[in-house]
């Protein structure tokens, strides 16, 4: 069936639809129905000459997001050669309910897509699930060109809210908390709490009438919408994935507790269908992909395979790397790879680490300490919260090698990192010795892994430690200390310290 719209057809389809409204109220007694009032200025004429770009997603609910592919760094950091896309949706139901908006460089095309899916229609809600920019830059036009519209966000959001567009909710909606519901007609929304994944202020939504699940930066991805709307309609596996990777391990792999604590959420919900933030929607083999989140959220590797990063000025160290490669193909493994630390982007290293069960890390001695670019790896890997991986070290120094101590030493703070023999110490080019010295290290990672089995995070014994921070049980909020107070109250849903589990 062919699930696409066009102007034609959407604005006849709309003909008979009834803009007329059903009362509206939100459970738990926070908001009441609102008067209808006279139509925004703007309604039924059209105020852009672009065409719009909508898709359909189920018979009421439609894709207005916006492709950037001009875009060169998300967030300024993480290349995109690929582009990204800004998702929004919009409802129509016996009430017009809009997703989350878009960066400021999609505004444009956003509007075309809205006031035509809208076609004249007011808009009447605006849930606003993630505020950082590249989803709520448009808010305040939206608040301006549908002044009737009321926006619904957690209670965080509306302090950034103001510092963001100095929109002032209490004068255009209202602060949700979890399990609040909004009847839209047809549909009742569900609002579920989800700090951190990506900022403390990120709620989901979840539709409970057609099981659809708004998931905010969960389950995104780089990568512009090449006309395919649904991961279905791709070969996400070989295309998609390694973005989603990328994505996920360097925007919110820091979070893999309050990640799990929203999945733990999510296990309870039957879901048909994932509407995320950037890139494909979800409608089949969503456990495919759930199931990638667990791993990546739970610091297990996805794959038993040997990463070897090195970092190189005249050859010898990258030739130590590339020995130590072959003899771990000469001994039997077949999942290796080999990255150049300086022309490799971070991002991309950081996501190799996720997926891969062993990283080899093999770095030359430079002013004393290790080669710069390995040490802002090692350093992007311990602020990621990397865990529960066999590793393995190759050092050089003409000198006064120093490097594997100081990488070992950064390692070391990262739970359940466990160095696999000896640190191979290579003085400017790998000799004899070194060849030796590599091929046994290569023996000794294919004798652990191939005794190990997956996933490393149940093989790997990880050190008591304090416990420093504690988990709100309720809505995943994570607060800092070595004991809860015992007058504490959780900032997001208000719960006592009872409600609060160590973070292990
Ligand atoms: Fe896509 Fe956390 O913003």
């Amino acid at each position: 069936m062919n699930k696409e719209i066009n102007r034609r057809t959407f604005l006849k389809g709309l003909a008979g639809s009834a803009a007329g409204v059903a009362a509206m109220n939100m459970m738990g007694g926070v908001a009441t129905a609102k008067a209808e009032t006279a139509a925004p200025a703007f309604e039924g004429k059209k105020q852009f000459a672009g065409a719009a770009n909508v898709r359909k997603i189920t018979d009421d609910l439609y894709y207005i997001g916006v492709n950037d592919r001009r875009i060169e760094l998300f967030e300024n950091v993480y290349p995109v050669p690929r582009g990204v896309s800004y998702n929004s949706y919009l409802l129509l139901d016996e009430k017009t309910v809009l997703f989350d908006t878009v960066d400021r460089t999609a505004i444009g095309p956003f509007f075309e897509n809205l006031e035509f899916a809208l076609g004249g229609r007011k808009l009447d809600y605006l849930i606003v699930n993630h505020m950082e920019p590249d989803h709520s830059s448009a808010i305040a036009q939206v608040v301006a060109r549908y002044p009737e519209v009321t926006v619904l966000c957690t209670e965080l959001a509306v302090s950034m809210m103001k510092q963001f567009h100095e929109i002032d909710i209490n004068k255009h909606g209202y602060a949700v908390k979890e399990g609040m519901e909004l009847n839209a007609g047809r549909h009742k929304l569900v609002f579920t709490m989800a700090p951190m994944v990506h900022w403390p202020e990120v709620m989901m939504t979840y539709d409970a009438t057609d099981k659809i699940l708004f998931s905010a930066d969960a389950f995104g991805t780089f990568g512009a919408l090449d006309g395919n709307l649904f991961a279905d309609e791709v070969n996400f596996e070989t295309e998609w994935l390694a973005d989603a990777r990328r994505y996920y391990t360097n925007i919110v792999g820091k979070y893999g507790p309050q990640v799990v604590s929203v999945l733990d959420k999510a296990s309870g919900l039957d879901i048909a269908t994932v509407c995320p933030l950037h890139g494909p929607v979800w409608r089949e083999n969503i456990g495919w992909f759930i199931d990638k989140y667990v791993k990546w959220a739970t610091y297990t590797p996805e794959e038993t395979a040997v990463l070897v990063v090195y970092g190189s000025v005249y050859g010898g160290t990258e030739n130590a790397a590339g020995i130590l490669a072959s003899q771990l193909s000469a001994a039997g493994m077949r999942n290796v790879k080999v990255l150049d630390v300086s022309k490799t982007h971070v991002s991309e290293l950081i996501a190799e680490s996720f997926r891969c069960s062993h990283i080899v890390f093999a770095s030359m001695t430079y002013n004393m300490g290790i080669f710069t670019p390995m040490k802002n790896f090692l350093l992007d890997l311990q602020a990621h919260n990397l865990q529960n991986r066999g590793y393995a070290l190759i050092e050089n120094g003409s000198w006064a090698p120093a490097a594997g101590k100081q990488m070992k030493d950064i390692l070391d703070t990262m739970p359940g990192m466990t160095q696999i023999g000896s640190t191979v110490t290579v003085r400017s080019t790998p000799n004899d010795e070194n060849a030796e010295q590599l091929a046994a290290l290569a023996n000794e990672i294919v004798t652990v892994i191939a005794g190990t089995p997956m996933p490393l995070t149940e093989a790997a014994p990880v050190a008591a430690a304090p416990v420093t921070k504690w988990r709100c049980t309720v809505c995943g909020y994570v607060y800092e200390g070595e004991t809860m107070p015992e007058d504490y109250k959780c900032p997001l849903c208000g719960v006592g310290p009872d409600k609060f589990e160590p973070v292990v």
